[in-house]
């Protein structure tokens, strides 16, 4: 139960550390099909609402408990509950937060590989010059192909518990330094191109101009589970990360920052994407591989286009690679033990999430009308009910350890932010944030009893 001796090398690897967990599928692959599935606008709104009104304060909990505790987060849980005269039971709460990390990254590791897999094909010019149709049928063709989804699935597997066997030091933080920029670059160059099509007017009507009346429970719940997922929070993997944080660092600061830039990858994404998805006339709800078609296509007919999206189906990579480092990270640190080495447990975990992962990959193929929940498949409920349920559960949770549990000088003490911040903090989290998570998560129950 010692504290751990690591730190991030400086503020900025610190930053860029937790803009790598923050920064990958969620922007650019699950945010343009959530907000062409929940109606455009009205949902970009709201995700944003909640970013920046559970997300912040969540976070900054969430890293701050890290930080107090300097120890993996089920020990960090029971260290600080302890110190302060309360249960260790508050540890389970790390328990939730890896149980759905898990299967968050079962599904994670199917769709990075569907971008491994897209990352070979363009380069070699699978896509240049082809027509929508032809390109959105070799999607489905893909998707239709066991052999295919689940070997990519496996490598990005491999990929990801190699280095989480390592042990999270100096090689994330390169891979971190060169991406970021590279990938905003990239972004850069599409909306760039976005912006020559003759969808890209009705690209930034559909993201903002906000229809209010196609808001409904579900479509509120999914906004605020998105929130949690983009930013990476409420299931303790960021608490993980805030263990190794610096002494002399501003908590709200880098928070912030991390918000901000992950805001800026999914808006970049979206433009880029409901341009493509609207000059082609295509629908924009058509769901999980509405990046897999439109960007082919934007590429087909640009210059240098199996290059450019080379490139930026490597920087997807590269961003789902640190992003899966990240979910990996608390699992591995919960399982390793005494008798058990970090690449011990890393092969554990990797093992049983791969296992887990089978059937997401089935589910576009021999799974496909296994319905687990209404005429939701395997595939659907695990991309939707660890997110909207349990990251939320999990971040609300952590925010009570943070605002009633942990002593108050030793929570604002970790923050590391002024007073008047703290104390706004305090009062935001107390009395907006966990209510609104509380009242976001039964509003669905309620109204399916009423009706
Ligand atoms: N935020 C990442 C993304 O947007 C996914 C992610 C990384 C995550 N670490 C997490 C989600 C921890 C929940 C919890 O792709």
């Amino acid at each position: 139960m010692s504290e751990v001796a690591e730190r991030w090398g400086s503020r900025r690897a610190f930053i860029m550390a937790m803009t790598g967990a923050a920064v990958g599928l969620g922007n650019i692959w699950r945010f343009p099909y959530m907000t062409g599935e929940n109606g455009g606008a009205a949902f970009l709104m709201l995700y944003v609402m909640f970013v920046l009104i559970l997300g912040l304060p969540v976070m900054m909990a969430e890293i701050a408990v890290g930080r107090a505790g300097r120890r993996t987060p089920m020990q960090a849980l029971s260290h600080l509950a302890v110190n302060n005269q309360r249960s260790p039971h508050w540890r389970w709460i790390g328990l939730m937060g890896a149980v759905t990390v898990f299967f968050i990254l079962s599904f994670y590791s199917v769709v990075s590989g569907w971008s491994l897999e897209y990352l070979f094909d363009s380069v070699t010019g699978r896509f240049a010059g082809q027509s929508g149709a032809v390109i959105g049928q070799s999607f489905e063709g893909f998707l239709a192909d066991p052999f295919r989804i689940i070997f990519n699935h496996t490598v990005f597997m491999l990929m990801t518990m190699t280095v989480v066997a390592a042990g999270i030091g100096g090689g994330l933080e390169k891979l971190n330094n060169v991406l970021m920029p590279l990938l905003y670059i990239v972004l850069f160059v599409l909306v760039g191109y976005g912006a020559t099509t003759s969808g890209f007017q009705d690209a930034l009507a559909w993201l903002f101009t906000p229809n209010l009346s196609v808001i409904t429970t579900s479509v509120v719940l999914n906004a605020m589970g998105h929130a949690f997922f983009t930013l990476a929070i409420g299931a303790c993997a960021l608490m993980a990360y805030g263990a190794y944080m610096p002494e002399h660092q501003s908590l709200p600061k880098a928070v912030l920052t991390v918000a901000v830039l992950d805001i800026l990858v999914a808006l970049l994404s979206g433009i880029a994407i409901f341009s493509v998805v609207f000059s082609q006339g295509m629908d924009p709800a058509s769901g999980p591989g509405l990046m897999f078609v439109t960007l082919p296509i934007a590429f087909a007919d640009l210059p240098g286009g199996s290059l450019w999206l080379g490139a930026f189906f490597l920087l997807l990579a590269m961003a789902t690679w640190t992003s899966s480092i990240n979910l990996a990270e608390p699992m591995v640190a919960m399982v390793k033990s005494d008798r058990m080495s970090r690449s011990q447990a890393a092969m554990l975990v990797g093992g049983g999430v791969w296992l887990v992962g089978l059937p997401s990959a089935l589910s576009f193929s021999t799974l496909k009308s296994w319905y687990l929940w209404g005429d939701g498949n395997f595939f659907d409920v695990v991309t939707t009910v660890p997110t909207d349920i349990f990251l939320p559960l999990g971040g609300a949770l952590i925010a009570v350890f943070a605002v009633w549990v942990m002593d108050r000088d030793e929570v604002f003490k970790a923050l590391g932010g002024s007073n008047a911040l703290c104390q706004t903090w305090l009062w935001l989290t107390r009395w907006v944030s966990i209510p609104l998570v509380v009242v976001v998560l039964m509003a669905p129950l309620i109204k399916s009893w009423l009706t």
